[in-house]
Order: C-alpha cells, then sequence, then structure tokens
C-alpha cells in the first residue's frame, strides 16, 4: 500500500495508531523505543523516568526488556519508575499485587535501584491515603516528569483504573472500580467476590503530563474499545479518548485489536481502495448487511449509493459480483465436515480434496475440557454420527476453574463411596483429610496444594468424557495431555516449552489424522487458547514433512467467547434443532461450570447460552443474506499454514 492510501485510511483517528500483525513486534518496538531512551540518557548522565503498567498486555514488553538487559547489557541504573496503580487494599506480596507483578516481570531481574521504583502503596490506612495520592504526584514533579507512559486499555476504556466518569483534571487518587473491570480481574482472584472494590490510580491528568505515552492493545476483544477511544468523541465515559488531546500519543496494536476502526471494517469509506477477493467478500457482505437484502438482491444503486461505486466500476455489474460472493458462500456450507464419501455423492455436492478417504481420522484439540463441544459440538456431533475416527485431545486440565465447593462435594463422594462399598481407604485416608482441611481453611485467592489441583483435574476429566460420550465419541478416544505450561495453580501460566510440544506431536503421531480442529483465538495475548494453539502449530511444524501429514486438513473453530466474522468463514456446518439440542446436552456434563463459572468474563449468560445464541446468530447471517435457513450453523476457518506466531 502506497503512503498516499496510509493518509487516507487514517482520516478518522484521532490519535496515531500503528498496526503490527502480531504482538511481538509491538512488543520489540516498544521495549526497542524505551532503551533508545535508557541509552541516550545514560550516555547524558541523566536518569530516564519511566511509567508502567502491569495486566496482560506490556508483559511482552517487559519480557523483552529483561533479554536486553541480559543479552545487550541494557542497564536500569538511571531508570526511575512510577506504576499506574495498585488495588486497594493489597499487600505487596499478594499472588495479585501490582508489587508483585512488576517485581516478577521487571525488576527481580533487572540492576534498578529499588529506591526508584515507585507504585501506589496499596497498605496505607484509609485517612493517610489522600496524602499518599498527593505524595505520589509530588514525587513524579520531582523526579522530573516521566518521560513516556505505557498504557494499556480496559474493556471500560480505561487508562490506568481512570474508570467511565474520571475527569480530564483527575490527579492520583482512590476510586472504586468498575463491575466490568472486576469480572475482568476476576480470574486473578479466584472470583469476582474477591476482587477488591477499590484502587488508587494515577489520573487522567497524570496521565497526560507524560512527555510520550504509548498505548498498547491486543486482541479481539480489545477492537471495539479501541475504536471508541481512537475515532469516537473525546469523552469522560472512555477515559483512553483523552489521549486524543495528547501531543506525542501513539497507539500500538496487533491486527486483531485493529479490527474495528473504521481502516479494516469499512476502509472503502475512506476512499478508493484496492479491491482483493477477501475484501470484495467483506465489502458485500457489509453491504447487505447494511441495506438489509440478500445478496442476491442487491442493486447497481446500492453499491452505488454505499461508497462501492470503485467496485462496483471494477468489478461489476452488480449482479455478478452478487453471483460470486453468494456461490463463495454457499460452497462453504456442508453438512460433511469430514468431506462426503464419493460413494455418497450426488451431483452439485462439494468436492474436498480428501474425500475418498473415509473413514476419517479426526483429532480435536480443546484447550480447556470444554471448549470442544462449547465450540464444535454439533460438528462432532456430525462427525462421529458419519462414521469417522473422531478423537477428543484435552490440552490443560482446566482445574484453576473448579470451585471449591464443588472439590468438597467429591471429595466426601470419594469417601463415602468407599465406605459403603468397604473399600480400604487406609491409604487414601490422607489424602481426604488433608484436602478437607486445606479447602475449609483457605484463604480467597490462596493456590491449592497440588492434590487438590489433582482433585479439581479429575472432576473436569470425568465431565469431559461425559460431554464427549454425548456427542459420540467414546472414552478410549479421549487424551487428556495435561500441558504442563498451564500446571501453575495459578492465573499467570508458564512459558510454553518443548515438553509441550512433544506431548502433542507423540499424539499426532500415533493417531496420524486426517483433519485437525483447534481452537483458533489467534490474538487473545496471554489466553491459554493461544497458548494451546501455539502448541499445536509447533508440533505441525515437527511432523509436516512425514508422509502421513500430506493432506491433513487443520480448521480453526472460535472459542467460547467469539465467532469468526461472515466473510471469514470456510467451511459452515449446519445443525439440526435436533442436533442444537445434543449439543446442549453434552455442554451439560459440564457441570462445574453451569450456572456460574469462576472465569465468566463479562458476559452473564452460560456457556451453552453463549454457544447457541452465537450457532443460531450465525445461522441468521447465513439466512439474511440469502442463503439456505438454517436453526444453527457453526463456522471454521483452514489453517493456510503459516505460523501465526512468528
Ligand atoms: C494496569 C492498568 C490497566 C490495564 C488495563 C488493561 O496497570 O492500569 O489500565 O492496562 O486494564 O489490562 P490488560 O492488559 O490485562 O488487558
Amino acid at each position: 500500500m502506497t503512503k498516499m492510501h496510509d493518509v487516507f485510511l487514517t482520516q478518522k483517528e484521532r490519535i496515531p495508531v500503528a498496526v503490527f500483525d502480531s504482538s511481538k513486534e509491538v512488543n520489540a518496538a516498544v521495549a526497542s523505543e524505551i532503551a533508545k531512551l535508557i541509552r541516550e540518557r545514560a550516555a547524558a548522565g541523566k536518569k530516564a523516568v519511566l511509567g508502567l503498567a502491569t495486566g496482560s498486555t506490556p508483559t511482552g514488553v517487559y519480557a523483552e526488556l529483561v533479554r536486553m538487559h541480559q543479552d545487550e547489557g541494557l542497564s536500569f541504573a538511571n531508570v526511575v519508575t512510577f506504576n499506574l496503580d495498585e488495588y486497594y487494599p493489597m499487600q505487596p506480596h499478594e499472588l495479585q499485587s501490582y508489587r508483585r507483578f512488576m517485581n516478577e516481570h521487571l525488576f527481580d531481574h533487572v540492576d534498578i535501584d529499588p529506591a526508584n521504583v515507585h507504585i501506589p502503596d496499596g497498605t496505607v490506612d484509609i485517612e493517610r491515603v489522600y496524602d499518599h495520592c498527593a505524595d505520589y504526584e509530588r514525587a513524579i514533579d520531582e523526579a522530573g516528569g516521566v518521560d513516556i507512559q505505557l498504557l494499556g486499555i480496559g474493556r471500560t476504556g480505561h487508562i490506568g483504573f481512570n474508570e467511565p466518569g474520571s475527569p480530564k483534571t483527575s490527579v492520583t487518587r482512590l476510586i472504586t472500580l468498575d463491575r466490568t473491570t472486576r469480572l475482568d480481574a476476576a480470574g486473578d482472584f479466584f472470583g469476582e467476590e474477591n476482587v477488591p472494590r477499590r484502587a488508587i490510580t494515577m489520573g487522567v491528568a497524570t496521565i497526560l503530563k507524560a512527555r510520550r505515552l504509548v498505548m498498547m492493545a491486543f486482541g479481539e476483544g480489545k477492537a471495539k474499545v479501541v475504536a471508541q477511544a481512537v475515532e469516537g468523541p473525546m469523552v469522560e465515559s472512555v477515559s483512553a479518548s483523552f489521549l486524543q488531546d495528547h501531543p506525542n500519543a501513539q497507539v500500538m496494536l496487533d491486527s486483531a485489536a485493529s479490527a474495528a476502526l473504521t481502516r479494516s471494517m469499512t476502509p472503502w469509506v475512506l476512499g478508493p481502495v484496492p479491491w482483493d477477493k477477501q475484501r470484495i467478500k467483506q465489502a458485500v457482505i457489509w453491504l447487505a448487511r447494511k441495506v438489509d437484502k440478500p445478496i442476491l438482491k442487491l442493486t447497481e444503486e446500492d453499491y452505488n449509493e454505499n461508497f462501492l461505486q470503485d467496485l462496483l466500476a471494477e468489478h461489476g455489474p452488480a449482479y455478478d459480483i452478487n453471483i460470486r460472493i453468494f456461490r463463495e458462500m454457499q460452497n462453504t456450507i456442508t453438512g460433511w465436515p469430514g468431506g462426503k464419501p464419493d460413494a455418497r455423492k450426488r451431483p452439485g455436492d462439494i468436492s474436498r480434496p480428501n474425500d475418498h478417504i473415509f473413514p476419517k481420522r479426526v483429532i480435536c484439540f480443546s484447550p480447556h475440557p470444554d471448549d470442544d463441544v462449547i465450540s464444535m459440538g454439533g460438528t462432532l456431533i456430525r462427525l462421529a454420527d458419519q462414521g469417522h475416527d473422531v478423537h477428543i485431545a484435552y490440552q490443560v486440565s482446566g482445574n484453576l476453574a473448579v470451585f471449591d465447593e464443588d472439590a468438597i462435594r467429591f471429595a466426601d463422594f470419594a469417601r463415602d463411596f468407599n465406605r459403603m462399598f468397604g473399600i480400604d481407604d487406609s491409604k487414601t485416608a490422607d489424602i481426604e483429610q488433608h484436602i478437607e482441611a486445606v479447602l475449609k481453611g483457605k484463604q480467597p485467592g490462596q493456590v491449592d496444594s497440588p492434590q487438590v489441583q489433582q482433585l479439581k483435574g479429575l472432576i473436569r476429566r470425568g465431565e469431559a468424557k461425559a460431554g464427549a460420550k454425548a456427542a459420540g465419541v467414546p472414552e478410549d478416544h479421549c487424551h487428556f495431555l495435561d500441558l504442563p505450561f498451564y500446571e501453575t495453580g495459578t492465573v499467570r501460566k508458564a512459558e510454553l516449552s518443548d515438553a509441550d510440544t512433544q506431548i502433542i506431536v507423540k499424539l499426532l503421531r500415533e493417531v496420524k489424522p486426517h483433519q485437525i480442529y483447534a481452537a483458533g483465538d489467534l490474538s487473545d495475548p496471554h489466553g491459554t487458547h493461544r497458548v494451546c494453539l501455539a502448541a499445536i502449530m509447533r508440533a505441525i511444524d515437527e511432523v509436516k514433512a512425514e508422509d502421513w501429514f500430506k493432506g491433513c486438513e487443520v480448521w480453526l473453530y472460535r472459542g467460547a467467547w467469539q465467532e469468526w466474522e461472515p466473510e471469514k468463514i470456510e467451511m459452515a456446518v449446519p445443525l439440526s434443532p435436533s442436533e442444537l439440542m445434543r449439543k446442549r446436552n453434552a455442554i451439560f456434563k459440564h457441570e462445574s461450570q453451569k450456572d456460574k463459572a469462576m472465569f465468566p468474563g463479562s458476559d452473564k449468560r452460560e456457556f451453552w447460552q453463549r454457544a447457541e445464541d452465537r450457532n443460531r446468530g450465525t445461522a441468521q447471517v447465513y439466512d439474511k443474506l440469502g442463503l439456505a435457513e438454517y436453526e444453527a450453523i457453526e463456522g471454521f476457518v483452514q489453517w493456510d499454514g503459516e505460523s501465526m506466531f512468528t
């Protein structure tokens, strides 16, 4: 794309935005800007003052800075830091404390002078908070002000903890956290009820005083609020929008977080764009939905009156474009996700390269024990019903998401069961006692002992087997991988290692699948799904040259949270009303996640409701575009073999 092109693409953006292919590139760019500042200041015998953020977004920058310290001798001896915020009340050693977070991610690994580190103190008495905040402001001024302030953006649009309603003039203070923010933090605290209600945060005015602001955001989940902050009006309800008023602010995004910006969603409204196959499809679907017509009824006027004159001029007439996109969409629909065996084909059936192989060996990788049935339960049912050899590989144990009360219930059951049938429990008595003692005396947020973690993992394993069975997949086809990266007992996970990859490689070589299904939440930067997908991609990289892998299809489904955009869906598997009920029944087997899940996100619906709404929603989109009307549809995108994690 030409420079000219970029200029008009950014017309609606009120803060400079840079979009990168991956979060890794953003991290490298931000870390090198910080390193440059530190080095320049050191050379001049001066200090560099950094404003730092916590949360999942900046961890990659910190990792890169640590690497630069270790490999390139980047010294932090001249660095002074001020963090944005801290929960209140909060002890510094606690798992969720931002002081501990900063120590673990950065300070413990570099040569910074602890006296130069400033983080709001979550332990000060309530009567002293006001003075503490005033002292914090003064300390920033005395240090000469912040040179570069790193920012993330919360789903409420907050920077720091400046929740909706924070004025532009606000300074460091005690605030009450918004419900959405507390829900987002619920995972870190093992339940929303344990999340502190308050926090101390730098104010909007404090943040705007910094000489340079760098706001990063990654993943689909941030796309909407990023667009509001960047393209919307400057309002107190989205405190990140105040960056529009800063002379030296920069927003750094991965492509997923940029998805709701006009330049990504509807670039043609900004000016002429090059029309490739994918963009034409995107535009036609957008147009049909905008004017509320099926694709085949779109007219020349519809194109002309809705910013698509050049598309029409280059590729028209309207009917030709319509029919092409209609056919493309129609070809995505198949009730035979494993391919239709040649013997059963009728004229007009869609052909896929491996149709002649029947039955197919299929592996569905499920990051958590319930993602398989939530995200592609209907497709699993179809694959199993159609006679394919379906395996499910559960990647992590999911033990973290089991409530203590359920663990106690199962421990009680095991004890009563043993007693009822006179089973010698001398070997297990210690474990029972341990579990009871630990769970009953547990503090909120305390990490479970290994035994309790195992018990919780076992509960989810039982549910997974029952769910798989309900979808028609037998127990001996369920593989529990318990990938080591997950088993830390805390929300913070270990780095993906070769041990994780090798477990998957082994399974792939054993099953030699013709089809692989995996959760394709591509850009959630630190979420388990993304790590699980990275592990699969690495494993595939290792086996891809082997004979059996040739022609193996890899299909990506979306996790419990989001659906593929209609223009991206390459395989749409329709579900009948009764298949949808069977899918619901399979999801119901995950009792520990029913009614109330440990990590519900901000969505109040249960997982089965979200899945049904989503699948029905996709079917409605297809229907409204003029394709067949189904009860529900599960959508998939085929992996093109490029690594998404370079
Ligand atoms: C963190 C902070 C917050 C986060 C924001 C995004 O110190 O002040 O504003 O930056 O909540 O959090 P993550 O990065 O976890 O999505």
